[in-house]
């Protein structure tokens, strides 16, 4: 089992580009399925959740090859529409197939994808509202059992949460189905509206992604095309923060700075400077950092959960008290009993984790619990007194592409084992 050891207490500086966004090439990757013909991803990272997708199109009859940060599937013969467990397993957020696999097939028999790290992760959004579409669906023995009776019809849909997995999954099943599909209560994170954009590129007719309310035409036909994934926001913020918790001065090319409008005034307020122009991101960080009040983490354009690990460990170095409520997830916390092995002083009490800094952190050993918790056990390791082991880090491979090699670009001394 692999583990990155780093020597902590080198300042970071440099530039990094910043890889594509692992959760737009996944929902992107399902959508090519409803395309007839070929389509080719470019900017798609190299993670082993991009890799069990392919695996995942690949058993559906597409063919898939990786030519580096180059993907492309090839739809034609798509003939299977039954995802198998072993392959559901391998990535929770297979789930997202469902919706293109219904879209194009009419039918789709996947294991019902279990909880994660972060907690049970149910689907009763997406189930009920592709019932409300026409998709009859029978929950047995782990399986989901999803069929067309009829055809697949457009719906008025509210969600009763705005969830990125749900809006996906119904703008995959509406863009071929019959009438009008409306999403109210839409997620507005940058990934739908990378989806939307690749998916009219391919011919659908999709009216307002990015915002509350989601409008959705059906077509008779999508063809493949080829799309750029949009900068990976999550991998942005984890290399701020490298530079913030190092004291450091670093520049991030390929970026889109709005996507992460809503963590800079918090690394702002731990008294870093940051400027961003074009597709880059400059942050310039203090010796010693301020604590931040409150942090509440919520849908976007808010402060984002897959932020709230990382940032975390940023605020573990700073002077004072920090408090952060996890609004999205019941269980996002399982980096703490880590941190808290490196000296780290944290007490969480359900939602809330309250952060008093310390001056040091000690290098030890510490587990990757999860994907964002492992990546903020790296943070916190780059500013640990001595070496930090952190095992485990399959977790950190699903979503940071070479993570070991961009922070080693900035300086920081870290190597894979
Ligand atoms: C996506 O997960 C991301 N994953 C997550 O990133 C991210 O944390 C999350 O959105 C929130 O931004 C991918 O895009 C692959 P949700 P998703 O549906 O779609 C509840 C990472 O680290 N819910 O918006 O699963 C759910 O339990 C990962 O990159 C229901 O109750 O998130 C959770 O509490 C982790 N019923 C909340 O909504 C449902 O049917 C948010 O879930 C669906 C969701």
């Amino acid at each position: 089992m692999q583990s990155l050891v780093i020597e902590g207490g080198r300042r970071l500086c440099g530039e990094i580009q910043i890889q594509g966004a692992k959760n737009s090439a996944l929902p992107l990757l399902a959508a090519a399925i409803l395309g007839q013909g070929e389509t080719t991803f470019t900017n798609c990272p190299l993670l082993t959740d991009i890799y069990a997708a392919c695996r995942i199109l690949s058993y559906l009859g597409c063919k898939c090859k990786i030519d580096g940060n180059t993907v492309s599937a090839d739809t034609s013969n798509l003939v299977n529409f039954e995802v198998p467990d072993d392959l559901m397993r391998e990535m929770r957020s297979s789930i997202i197939f469902l919706g293109a696999i219904l879209g194009r097939l009419g039918e789709c028999r996947l294991s019902f994808p279990g909880g994660c790290e972060l907690g049970p992760r149910p689907i009763d959004i997406h189930l009920s509202a592709l019932r409300k579409m026409g998709v009859t669906i029978k929950e047995e023995y782990g399986m989901l059992d999803c069929r067309v009776e009829k055809e697949l019809s457009g719906a008025k849909i509210n969600l009763p949460f705005p969830s990125v997995g749900a809006t996906e999954n119904i703008m995959l099943a509406a863009v071929l189905a019959k009438g009008q599909t409306e999403i109210k209560n839409a997620a507005r994170e940058p990934e739908i509206t990378d989806l939307a954009k690749y998916l009219n590129l391919c011919g659908a007719k999709i009216y307002g992604a990015g915002e509350s309310t989601i409008t959705i035409e059906g077509v008779d036909f999508l063809h493949g095309c080829q799309y750029e994934v949009m900068p990976d926001r999550i991998a942005a913020i984890t290399y701020l923060c490298a530079g913030a918790i190092t004291g450091g001065e670093i520049n991030l090319a390929k970026v889109c700075p709005e996507h992460i409008d809503a963590v800079i005034p918090v690394l702002e307020e731990m008294g870093c400077h940051l400027y961003s122009y074009a597709d880059n991101i400059y942050i310039n960080a203090p010796k010693r950092l301020k604590p931040v009040k409150i942090i509440r983490t919520m849908p976007y354009p808010a402060f984002p959960t897959d932020a709230q690990a990382i940032v975390s460990a940023v605020l573990c170095k700073a002077k004072g008290t920090s408090i952060i409520v996890e609004n999205i997830f019941e269980n996002r916390y399982k980096h703490v009993g880590e941190l808290l092995k490196m000296g780290a002083d944290i007490k969480t009490e359900g939602k809330v984790a309250i952060i008093q800094g310390v001056n040091k952190l000690y290098g030890t050993t510490v587990c990757a619990t999860d994907l964002r918790g492992g990546a903020a056990l790296v943070i916190a390791g780059l500013a640990a007194e001595g070496k930090t082991e952190v095992t485990n880090i399959k977790h950190i491979d699903r979503g940071y592409e070479s993570i070991e090699k961009v922070l080693s670009f900035t300086g920081a001394k870290i190597e894979r084992k």
